[in-house]
């Protein structure tokens, strides 16, 4: 089958695992893309320097909630510093691909964690 979204997308946008408030985050990030309206909100719980949870809530694409998704899980775990270095092309090849026109949406989903790793380092 010939679909415009890969099934791994697909997947994770119809069941995203990482979905959802995370009521003991110890870091928040919300963006916007001003393009299209989408919103994200980023949930981390960092401990020793380590991102220990992520979850994330999106209104938006299904590009969009995949990748945040995508980021969730590979973030979990992981430094900051390494965390920071995930790049929308690491994120896209977890989906196989995106549509060209939706590439720009998993820039939503690096703003969204960056944004949080900000709000995480002005509390410390
Ligand atoms: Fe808005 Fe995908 S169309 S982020």
């Amino acid at each position: 089958m010939n679909s415009y979204y890969t099934k791994e997308t697909m997947e994770r946008f119809l069941n995203p695992k990482h979905f959802g408030e995370m009521k003991d985050a110890n870091a928040v990030g919300r963006v916007g893309n001003p393009k299209c309206g989408d919103q994200m909100t980023v949930y981390l719980k960092i401990e020793d320097g380590k991102i220990k949870n992520a979850s994330f809530q999106t209104l938006g694409c299904a590009a969009a909630i995949a990748t945040s998704d995508v980021i969730c899980e590979m973030i979990t775990g992981k430094t900051i510093k390494e965390a920071l270095s995930i790049t929308e092309k690491e994120m896209i090849e977890k989906l196989e691909k995106l549509p060209a026109v939706k590439v720009h949406c998993s820039s939503l989903a690096i703003s969204g964690l960056k944004k949080a790793i900000e709000d995480y380092e002005e509390k410390k």
